[in-house]
């Protein structure tokens, strides 16, 4: 009977939590019951007990995707699950398995030292590897799904910890399996499947325009060093003044809305989706309504890139998402669009 010796450690808890420095956007929340997970092993046990007790319960990982409310009621897990490593390799991938805790942009680091490109246009987004295939991270023209081979979890509705291959995440733009079935999941590893034959992604005007003359053929760490330099430009730091990158996602419209529309404002900017839908960019509309720069009270729209909304310090979530409704108002009056806002509010 050895069942108590291979029992995992119970998840800490800490009552009361402050979550202030634990939220990108540095709103003041305090969770009444916070566990730290360090292994997936501790979250059957745990959320055996939560459900016993009748107590809510949601996931946290780096909180640079979510709106925080003032105090969050029952259970929050914040996941604390480290470690990576090589799983295999054959002619043409190469497996590895991370912990859903890990740093993000330090796993894009990591790659780059072990010799496995693709993930360079993914640099320097905040938050954690488990957090990444909830929404999908994107930007500079890749996503993490198409890098993804299957995702550990702990599966709240089979309670029990699964196994989903890439076909069952149903992964889109900023979007997922995980994010159409909110708290159902927690993310406690990921296996990424990463080609061997490297190529460079520089479609995005903003990374192509950096090579163009100087050098047409960068290498993978190159790339990683403008996509950092980029984003440094255009993104305020998290660590300076509190946000969660994009607010709001680039609208899809069909083609004969966005015809409607440049017809009537010739400078809209907007990208091809598929053959009969076309993406906005949403920075484009709330800066043509005049948002750009604007402050109300502790909370504001950034001064470089309308698309992020910014706490100058003392904002709540109330703040915020009575902001979010002020632009999102403007801009279905002026396109008769209606703006999606991307982070979680939980
Ligand atoms: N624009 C304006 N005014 C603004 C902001 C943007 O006119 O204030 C115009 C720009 O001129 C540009 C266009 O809108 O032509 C698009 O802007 P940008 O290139 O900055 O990209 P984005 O659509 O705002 C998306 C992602 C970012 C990602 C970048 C780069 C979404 C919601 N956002 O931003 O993702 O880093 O592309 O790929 O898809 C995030 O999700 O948190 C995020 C930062």
């Amino acid at each position: 009977m050895n069942s108590a010796k291979n029992a995992p450690k119970p998840a800490k808890l800490i009552s009361n939590l402050g979550l202030k420095h634990r939220n990108s956007f540095g709103l003041d929340s305090t969770a009444e019951l916070a566990y730290e997970i360090t292994s997936a092993e501790q979250l059957p046990d745990l959320l055996k007990e939560l459900k016993d007790k009748k107590l809510a319960w949601r996931a946290l990982g780096g909180g640079s995707n979510v709106i925080l409310p003032e105090s969050l009621p029952g259970a929050t897990l914040l996941i604390n699950i480290l470690g990576q490593e090589l799983i295999k390799s054959d002619d043409s991938n190469t497996w590895f398995s991370v912990g859903a805790g890990v740093n993000w942009h330090e796993l894009v680091s990591w790659t780059l030292e072990q010799n496995l490109p693709g993930l360079e246009n993914l640099a320097l987004i905040p938050g954690t590897v488990g957090a990444a295939p909830i929404q999908n991270i994107g930007a500079y023209g890749v996503e993490i799904g198409e890098y993804i081979d299957s995702i550990e979890a702990f599966d709240s509705a089979a309670h029990a910890l699964v196994t989903l291959p890439q076909e069952a995440c149903q992964f889109a733009y900023r979007d997922s399996y995980f994010k159409q079935n909110p708290n159902r999941f927690i993310v406690t590893k990921v296996i990424f499947k990463i080609p061997k034959a490297w190529q460079a992604r520089l479609q995005y005007a903003d990374l192509a325009k950096q090579f163009s003359e100087s050098n047409s053929n960068p290498n993978a760490k190159q790339i990683f060093d403008a996509v950092c330099a980029i984003r440094s430009k255009k993104l305020p730091d998290p660590a300076v003044i509190g946000n969660a990158g994009s607010f709001f996602q680039n609208p899809i419209v069909n083609k004969d809305q966005h015809d409607l529309l440049i017809q009537q404002f010739p400078d809209l900017v907007s990208y091809p989706d598929g053959p009969e839908k076309r993406k906005l960019a949403a920075g484009w509309l709330i800066d043509q309504c005049g948002f750009k720069g604007k402050r109300i009270g502790p909370v504001g729209v950034y001064e470089k890139q309308a698309l992020v909304l910014v706490n100058h310090g003392g904002g709540t979530s109330t703040d915020i998402l009575g902001l979010a409704k002020n632009i999102q108002e403007e801009v279905l009056s002026k396109f008769g669009v209606q703006l999606e806002i991307e982070p979680n509010i939980l």
